[in-house]
């Protein structure tokens, strides 16, 4: 059987999946019909979350790059296939004040990018093997528009939207899509510290169901190298990337990059 829609019968993965936004979509794909493994870190709480959900919880720390492997292997083993890895697995600077914390800046990059880069390096064969399918990163607004209080998570962010644009045409030669979403801020554990502050200026945020929706459509919309913005009040639209200029050829004509430069599924 190949599956490259979510629906009965098909396999989904989501990292950080105990979280706000891994329920909601857990729950929605679950509507589904299909088969949830929501992976996060170990805790009592979130194998609760996950039994709560009736999915099957898996231990999984995405900076772990053999873990990453080790868990797409036995979801092929015990379901046969996997169709789609949601990405998601996130955490932004505790604190935003004015120095440069440069252990908590690798930490986020460690988790918010090199999670990302890990878990597509595994998920992609399996996917592959199952005829095709979806991956669904969680990049955030930030990785368009910088975050001044948060340079770390800008950088995973900006970072993880580039590796999804980049990654994209390959993966879709062998019939899998990659996309990124990018929600402004949204009602989840995550805003947890600067809450009040949104609500105390009336500043809109997303619900974490609007969020999952859009997850869905892009593992439906199977478009590769998108990425979406998902605003309050005005939903989920492509994102539109200005080019950047072309270089020009001696007689003022666009240059072309030699066939030999670009990757084999460009050619
Ligand atoms: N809520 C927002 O405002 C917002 C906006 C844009 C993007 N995002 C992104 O959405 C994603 C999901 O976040 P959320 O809003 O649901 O917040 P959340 O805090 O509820 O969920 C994040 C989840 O990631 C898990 N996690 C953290 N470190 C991990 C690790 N090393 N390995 C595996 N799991 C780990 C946490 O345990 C948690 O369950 C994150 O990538 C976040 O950066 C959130």
């Amino acid at each position: 059987m190949t599956s490259t829609a979510p629906g009965p019968g098909s396999v989904a993965l989501i990292t950080g999946g105990t979280g706000g936004f891994g329920r909601a979509l857990a729950r929605t794909l679950k509507e589904r019909g299909v088969t949830v493994v929501l992976s996060d870190l170990d805790s009592d709480r979130n194998r609760q979350v996950a039994a709560d959900l009736g999915c099957e919880f898996a231990v999984l720390d995405v900076t772990d790059r053999a873990a990453n492997e080790a868990l797409v292997a036995r979801i092929e083993a015990d379901h046969g296939r996997l169709d789609a890895a949601y990405l998601n697995a996130g955490i932004s600077a505790a604190k935003s004040d004015d120095a440069l914390d440069l252990d908590e800046f690798m930490r986020v990059v460690d988790i918010d990018l090199f999670g990302v880069v890990y878990g597509v390096a595994a998920a992609r064969p399996a996917i592959k093997r199952a005829g095709g399918g979806a991956i669904v990163v969680t990049a955030s607004l930030a990785g368009l528009s910088p975050m001044a209080t948060d340079p770390g998570y800008s950088v995973a962010k900006g970072g993880a939207i580039a590796f999804v644009r980049s990654m994209a045409p390959r993966l879709a030669a062998e019939g899998t899509t990659i996309s990124a979403i990018c929600p402004g801020f949204a009602d989840t554990a995550i805003i947890d510290r600067i809450r009040d502050q949104f609500t105390a200026a009336g500043f809109p945020v997303l619900s974490a169901q609007e969020v999952a929706d859009a997850m869905v459509m892009a593992w439906e919309a199977g478009e590769p190298g998108a990425a979406y913005v998902i605003q309050p009040g005005v939903g989920t639209v492509p994102y539109t990337f200005k080019g950047v200029p072309a270089a020009r050829t001696a007689t003022g004509e666009t240059a072309v990059v030699p066939e030999a430069l670009r990757p084999p599924s460009m050619r």
